[in-house]
């Protein structure tokens, strides 16, 4: 894991160097502090009580060294739920705390909660198991690898898409991912006195892709008042849903803002190679995203390209032009708290950042010997990379996603399918795209839109917004574009939050690769 720490350190002083990404100062937490709101709620809200008497001893083995790990299994999180087999936590507690041991200079009652959700595509999310052998790396997942780390493991199921209740009504679209994931977390603090082991001032979430961007918007949206109505209706325990840190992975975020990014980047590749819709949870879809070592559900992928229509040419152009003026409206602002423009012709400081964020990762690939994978659009002098073209780039990532990559005009992408009814007619989330759909289709309600989006929180009042984030979006992926990460992270870091945003050389869409650093960054900022 040696390489992957010397990109973290990479990429970090690139950013101290010229953007304000890495600011490493403790943020000061905005909004209101939050106190627990349950009355003497035992009564009123008896299944919420954990009920410490059901469980299981269990061991496995991580890289051969035993790891003894008390299982507590498929908990309700909420009363009123519309889901029940997606409305369910699974507790893991380290065995040492449960004889008064400590683990990694832990004990029952400082030990962190690592809290991973299980949500791709905007699909159904299970139970995140200790795995001895992930379904995608083949080694210890992220689960065991935190107990074996002294982390007490709270692995929530969480509705997604294609959930429907026993009338058949679709009660998973959106916000119901973010609700339920919150939901989790008070059902954590509510029980904070019951449970054997955890500190719920210590919670810290963990997704890959659109599981990343729920992780995000856990971590953005602390006790906002906008989701209070969705969790009263589902039963939710009456206490903070704010958590300490948020890990995401490559996050497919900021969806109404992701069509323009995208085409900042990719438009001029006029082919893609995105294969045929996975709009179904199907054994066939899962296939294909394992052949392709993509996330489970995730858009599915061919090698060989098809060509984009004229219509799609011709709304990427639009498109792209449209971005400069969304990201000069973030009024982002670097290290030295110089605001970062973009010019009509795709020049400017936050197109120098960007460069920037490739740069230290070519740097990266070129200090280890690591392969380039045929890289062409960066310039090295002396062993320095000097340079980057991202018209070059964007020709060697290649093109996923034919324009709009999210918010199709037929209405055909999972994004359009999270933002459906209850009758699962799937809808827009832009206007620009509904002008351009010749079906007219519908509009999602503006407040189901904004609660899917982190930014729109991130320094609200009320809202307590995690003290620490790390992101992280491989160098060639091409699920969603890298201003989409990089505006989450700037914007984080212009609030005071202390993120660590790195693009680690080699990955395309991926998750948990670098699981050393990512328990080393907790360590730290727990200890
Ligand atoms: C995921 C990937 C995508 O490209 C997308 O549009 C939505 C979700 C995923 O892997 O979760």
């Amino acid at each position: 894991m040696n390489n992957l720490q010397l990109i973290r350190v990479g990429v970090l002083s690139a950013l101290l160097s010229c953007t304000c990404a890495g600011n490493t100062s403790a943020a000061p937490i905005s909004g209101t502090a939050g106190t627990d709101t349950a009355p003497a709620a035992a009564s009123s809200v008896p299944t919420l009580i954990f009920n410490g008497t059901n469980y299981t001893d269990e061991v496995l083995s991580l890289n051969g060294t035993p790891v003894a790990f008390r299982a507590y299994r498929n908990i309700p999180y909420v009363s009123n739920p519309k889901d029940i087999a997606h409305q369910r936590i699974s507790i893991f507690i380290p065995a040492a705390y449960l004889t008064g041991g400590t683990v990694n200079g832990y004990t029952a009652a400082t030990a962190p909660i690592f809290m991973p959700n299980g949500v791709g595509g905007y699909m159904p999310g299970e139970i995140e198991e200790p795995q001895e052998k992930s379904r995608m790396s083949g080694a210890p997942n992220a689960a065991l690898t935190a107990l074996s780390r002294g982390l007490v493991v709270v692995a929530p199921a969480i509705r997604g898409r294609t959930n429907t209740d026993a009338q058949g009504v679709y009660v998973g679209k959106a916000p119901a991912l973010i609700v339920d994931y919150k939901a989790a977390v008070r059902y954590l603090r509510y029980n904070a006195a019951r449970l054997p082991a955890g500190n719920t001032e210590r919670i810290i979430s963990n997704g890959t892709s659109a599981g990343g961007a729920l992780s995000a918007l856990l971590g953005a949206t602390g006790n906002s008042s906008d989701y209070t109505a969705a969790l009263a209706e589902i039963g939710a325990a009456g206490a903070r849903d704010d958590i300490f840190a948020a890990s995401c992975y490559c996050p497919i975020t900021n969806l109404e803002h992701a069509d323009m990014a995208y085409e900042w980047i990719f438009s001029g590749i006029n082919e893609y190679h995105q294969g045929a819709p996975a709009s179904t949870p199907n054994a066939e879809n899962q296939t294909a995203s394992e052949v392709s070592n993509r996330p489970a559900n995730a858009p599915t992928e061919t090698s060989s390209a098809a060509p984009m229509t004229t219509d799609q040419i011709a709304a990427s152009a639009r498109l792209k032009k449209d971005f400069p003026r969304y990201l000069n409206s973030l009024r982002l602002k670097d290290a030295a708290g110089n605001v970062m423009q973009l010019g009509s012709d795709g020049t400017g400081t936050f197109a120098e950042y960007i460069k920037g964020l490739y740069r230290t990762s070519a740097q990266y690939a070129v200090d280890n010997n690591a392969s380039l994978d045929g890289a062409d659009w960066f310039t090295v002098q002396n062993g320095c990379v000097t340079d980057v073209d991202l018209a070059a780039y964007a020709r060697w990532a290649t093109r996923l996603k034919a324009t709009p990559a999210f918010d199709k005009f037929d209405l055909s992408s999972g994004e359009n399918d999270e933002f459906g009814t209850e009758t699962n007619r799937p809808r827009h989330f832009t206007k620009f795209s509904r002008k351009y759909d010749s079906t007219h289709g519908a509009l999602a309600p503006a407040a189901d839109i904004r609660m899917l989006n982190p930014l729109n929180y991130i320094g609200a009042n009320g809202v307590r917004v995690a003290p620490h984030f790390r992101i992280r979006h491989g160098a060639k992926d091409r699920d969603t574009a890298l201003p989409i990460p990089a505006v989450l992270a700037l914007r984080l870091a212009n609030a005071g939050t202390d993120v660590d945003f790195a693009v680690p050389w080699g990955y395309g869409h991926a998750g948990d690769y670098d699981l050393d650093e990512l328990f080393a960054w907790i360590d730290r900022i727990c200890k």
